[in-house]
C-alpha cells in the first residue's frame, strides 16, 4: 500500500523534519506537528515552494499534554481529508547517571519518549480503526536492544519500551487491518546527536533520512536503519554482558 498522507510529529528538526522533505519529494501530502511552530512554517514554506501540488497542514502539539494529541491529530487529519501513515517521532535525548539524584532529566526522557509515544498510539489506532486501515511507524532506537551505563539509561528504557509497545502491536493486528512498523535508527545526524557526547557511527541526515524512507516505505515489522553496521551490531547488543555495553554509551 503507498500511504499518500503522512502525519509525522517532532518534524520541527532533525530526523522528523528529513522525513518530511524525502515524503513532500515523494509528492506525499503531509501533516507535521512540533512544539516549534516557527521551524514548521519554514519548513511548510519550503516544501510549497519546491512542490506547489502537495497539501501540508502545519500545527503545534507538545505531546506531553495528553489531551490535545488526539485534538491535533484530528484537526490535523480533517486538514489533509485523511491520513494514512502516522510516524511516533517526537523524542528526546536528555538523561543523566542513575543514582546521581538528576530525576527529572531520566523523567522527561522516559515521558516524552515513551509514555507521550502511547498517548500517540492511542490516537493513531483510533483514527485507523475508524478508517480501517493505517500505517503506524514507530521511530525507537537501536538503543532500545541494550542498556548502557551512564546518561543514556532512561533513553534506553524509552527506547525498549516503545520497540515492545510496537512487538505487542504487531501481535495484535497481525491479521490487520493497521500494519505496524519499528524503526530502529543507528546515530544519524540531528539537533539530538549535536548535543549527545557520543555518537559512534553516526551517519549525515540524509544518508540515515534515506535509509529510514526507504524502510519505512517497505512497511516491515522492524527494520534497523542503516542497516550496515547496525544490523548485526544490533544482534550483538542483545547478547552482550551489561558490563560490555560501554562502548554504545
Ligand atoms: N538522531 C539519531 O541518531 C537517532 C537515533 C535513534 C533514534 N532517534 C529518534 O528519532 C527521533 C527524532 O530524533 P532527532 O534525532 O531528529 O532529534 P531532534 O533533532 O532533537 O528532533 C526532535 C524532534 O522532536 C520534537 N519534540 C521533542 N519534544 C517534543 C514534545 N514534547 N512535543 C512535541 N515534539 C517534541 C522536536 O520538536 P520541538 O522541539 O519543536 O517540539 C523535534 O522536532 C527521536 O524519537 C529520537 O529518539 C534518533
Amino acid at each position: 500500500m503507498t500511504c499518500r498522507k503522512i502525519l509525522i510529529t517532532g518534524a520541527s528538526a532533525g530526523l522528523g523534519a528529513g522525513m518530511a522533505r524525502s515524503f513532500a519529494a515523494k509528492g506525499r501530502d503531509l501533516a507535521l506537528c512540533a512544539r516549534r511552530t516557527d521551524r514548521l512554517d519554514e519548513l511548510k514554506a519550503e516544501l510549497w515552494q519546491r512542490y506547489p501540488n502537495i497539501k501540508i497542514a502545519v500545527a503545534a502539539l507538545d505531546v506531553n499534554d495528553h489531551e490535545q494529541v488526539p485534538k491535533v491529530f484530528a484537526d490535523l487529519r480533517g486538514e489533509l481529508g485523511g491520513v494514512d501513515r502516522i510516524i511516533v517521532n517526537a523524542g528526546i535525548g536528555k538523561g543523566a547517571v542513575l543514582g546521581s539524584g538528576k530525576l527529572s532529566a531520566n523523567k522527561a526522557t522516559i515521558e516524552t519518549n515513551l509514555v507521550a509515544a502511547l498517548v500517540q498510539i492511542e490516537s493513531a489506532l483510533e483514527i485507523f480503526t475508524k478508517a480501517g486501515a493505517g500505517h503506524l511507524v514507530l521511530i525507537s532506537s537501536v538503543l532500545g536492544n541494550t542498556g548502557v551505563p551512564g546518561v543514556k539509561a532512561a533513553y534506553c528504557a524509552s527506547k525498549a519500551g516503545l520497540r515492545s509497545l510496537g512487538e505487542s502491536l504487531r501481535a495484535e493486528y497481525a491479521k490487520g487491518p493497521i500494519k505496524v512498523t519499528v524503526i530502529e535508527p543507528g546515530y544519524i545526524e540531528s539537533e539530538m546527536t549535536a548535543k549527545s557526547t557520543s555518537t559512534m557511527l553516526m551517519v549525515d541526515n540524509e544518508t540515515g533520512v534515506k535509509a529510514m524512507v526507504a524502510a519505512i516505505e517497505r512497511e516491515p515489522g522492524r527494520a534497523v536503519v542503516p542497516r550496515w553496521p547496525w544490523a548485526p551490531l544490533v544482534q550483538l547488543m542483545r547478547v552482550l554482558p551489561p558490563q560490555l555495553t560501554k562502548p554504545f554509551a
